[in-house]
């Protein structure tokens, strides 16, 4: 059974006890509308862990939009049925008052590896997310970190942030889980109309293309020309930038001298997906 646990009081003192036991705690957060991608860092905690707690908060200081905010699809009771069946222990699904009560006044803000790309077309969102992620590791206690190389610019924020705070756990990035047409998983995707689901797979199909161009020594700024052009002619409103970056510094990549990660955020009617591939 998962046992459904909102107060952070009460979390602690499970936790408490699994640690008084020697047991290494292992803590996957998500805000809910889980998929095959959730499931895969589940596993790999499951795998790695003694004890797996998920964590659910739609966590609203990371939303820069209201409506993206208000749209973000929620649905508790699928959730922890996915959940028991791969034997979680905890689901930490705290209110909005528990993890943010009267009062709150602080902001982690993390410089540098969070500042372009989704930081600059989504102000504020990073300050959001290491905040949040800051207290659910305070909150957890947790040994163990997963967190899925999808958001591969949040993994890197978030390795910055706990080496940064001497915060004590370890950060294991997972891979990206795909659909079969190779789009990645998304709790957004639902949200895309039929057409718009047939358009999506394509934005990781013209990456692939431009990732193996660049691999045969094309020009890295062409390249990029091309393949956002090819994004557009697929029928995406919108590319708000595609980027070849050094893997972990996240500094802008002019050839493949060090190894290189291929980012791209881009919008199918009112939906923003991202994506990102390594070169
Ligand atoms: P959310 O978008 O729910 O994602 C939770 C975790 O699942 C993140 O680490 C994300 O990278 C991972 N994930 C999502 N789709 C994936 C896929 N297709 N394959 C592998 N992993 C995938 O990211 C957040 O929530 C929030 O910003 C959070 C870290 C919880 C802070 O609020």
């Amino acid at each position: 059974m998962t046992q459904v646990i909102r107060s952070s009081a009460e979390l602690r003192e499970k936790v408490a006890g699994w640690k008084r036991s020697g047991m290494l705690v292992g803590v996957v957060p998500t805000m809910g509308a889980l998929h095959d991608g959730h499931m895969s860092l589940v596993r790999a905690a499951r795998e790695q862990s003694d004890r797996v707690i998920v964590t659910i908060f739609v966590n609203p200081m990371q939303f820069n939009n209201v409506d993206d905010l208000k749209k973000y699809p929620r649905d508790e009771g699928h959730d922890i049925g996915m959940l028991e069946a791969e034997g979680v222990d905890v689901l930490f699904a705290p209110g909005v008052d528990e993890v943010y009560p009267e009062g709150f006044a602080t902001v982690v803000s993390v410089a540098g590896v969070s500042e372009p790309m989704e930081g600059a077309f989504r102000p504020g969102h990073f300050d959001g997310v290491a905040t949040v992620v800051a207290k659910l590791f305070g909150m957890t206690q947790a040994g163990r970190a997963f967190f899925g190389e999808k958001d591969w610019q949040q993994l890197q924020v978030v390795k910055r942030l706990v080496t940064d705070l001497n915060i004590p756990v370890r950060i294991i990035g997972c891979p990206t889980i795909r659909e079969a047409d190779g789009l990645a998983m998304s709790s957004r995707n639902v949200r895309l109309s039929a057409e718009e689901r047939a358009v999506a797979p394509r934005l990781h199909a013209v990456m692939q293309a431009a990732a193996e161009a660049l691999r045969q020594g094309a020009s890295v700024q062409e390249t990029l020309q091309t393949a956002q052009a090819e994004i557009l002619e697929a029928g995406f409103a919108d590319v708000e930038y595609l980027e070849l970056r050094t893997v972990e510094g996240l500094r802008p990549a002019c050839d493949l001298s060090a190894p290189a990660r291929m980012l791209v955020a881009a919008t199918l009617g009112d939906v923003r997906l991202i994506d990102n591939i390594a070169v």
